[in-house]
């Protein structure tokens, strides 16, 4: 099998599968990160339901960012295995692990700051025709499918509400309209399972319930959330179900209510001096990424 493509036999993946709840998209076990001594990610088991929307809670330094992007391709594991659909993903780069369908965005969007909206979106595109030598040379289906991809970005980037900006510079974007932009171009990539990292922050607060809106309408269009958000009132409106991370482990999961209502968790966000699952934060990171 070649690097650069996704194996269409679909090998099993290894190690042992525990209960699984029907038809999981994604299963990962014993999936581990540490950063010298410190143990970021020590994850027994996780599995996300095909069609569902999941929010990863948990105080800040949870590990949730870094299970992230270990699952993603974008930091090394210690060790694990994760499977999505019929794919082993484990310890796959991150480009492969994207065009399998699993695709992340990050808790400081990343964009090319001088780039259109438009085209940061358009980017997003993975296995088009024109990406490969034989079908470039099929020069009409190829400009077809430009034309296409072309008009998807711009209904894209109008379904995020950047309509009015498609055609300015990212780099001139805030904050909040950078994770929008992001979203839309992950949209684009045509992912199964979209992996969101704190979505809503820095987003507008007059835009938040209109984002809310479009991520919860994702799973009708075929693709299954895994979100990170720190907010219990946003968690308990779009989340089916509700996975709580603390000192990079499992500590909970189930509906919005009994997380919430759960005694591990409580003392989890108390040990992380906040009174309540409340996040006060209001801004992405500061240093919001450019590429
Ligand atoms: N590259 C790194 N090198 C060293 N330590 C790291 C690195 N990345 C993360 N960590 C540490 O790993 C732990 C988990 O961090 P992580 O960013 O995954 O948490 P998080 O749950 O996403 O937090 P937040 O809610 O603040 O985003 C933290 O203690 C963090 O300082
Ligand atoms: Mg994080």
């Amino acid at each position: 099998m070649s690097t650069d493509t996704i194996d269409e036999s679909r090998s099993p993946a290894p190690g042992p599968v525990r209960s699984s709840s029907g038809d999981p998209i994604l299963v990962a076990t014993d999936v581990h990160r540490s950063f010298g001594g410190l143990r970021a990610v020590s994850v027994d088991h996780l599995e996300v339901e095909r069609g569902s929307i999941v929010a990863l809670i948990g105080p800040n330094g949870a590990g949730k960012t870094t299970f992230f992007n270990v699952l993603t391709g974008f930091e090394k594991a210690d060790g694990g295995t994760w499977r999505f659909e019929d794919h082993d993903l484990s310890g796959k780069p991150a480009y492969y692990i994207a065009r399998a369908g699993m695709v992340r965005t990050f808790q400081s969007a990343r964009v090319f700051p001088r780039l259109s909206v438009l085209d940061n979106v358009r980017l997003g595109a993975q296995n088009q025709a024109g990406e490969r030598f034989t079908k470039a040379l099929m020069k009409w289906s190829w400009r077809d499918q430009e034309a296409e991809l072309a008009e998807r970005a711009r209904e894209l980037v109008e379904w995020v509400g950047l309509g009015p900006k498609a055609e300015d510079f990212a780099g001139i974007l805030s904050g909040g309209q950078r994770k929008l932009l992001e979203l839309a171009r992950a949209v684009m990539a045509a992912p199964r399972l979209l992996m969101l990292d704190e979505p809503m922050a820095g987003v507008n607060p007059a835009l938040r319930q209109a984002l809310l809106e479009k991520i919860s309408e994702l799973p009708g269009e075929g693709i299954t959330v895994l979100f990170v958000e720190h907010d219990m009132d946003v968690v308990s409106a779009a989340a089916d179900r509700v996975v709580c991370m603390a000192e990079g482990q499992i500590i909970a999961s189930g509906t919005p209510s009994e997380v919430a209502a759960n005694e591990h968790v409580i003392e989890a966000y108390l040990g992380a001096s906040s009174g309540d699952l409340r996040d006060t934060r209001t801004g992405a990171d500061s240093s919001d990424g450019e590429l």
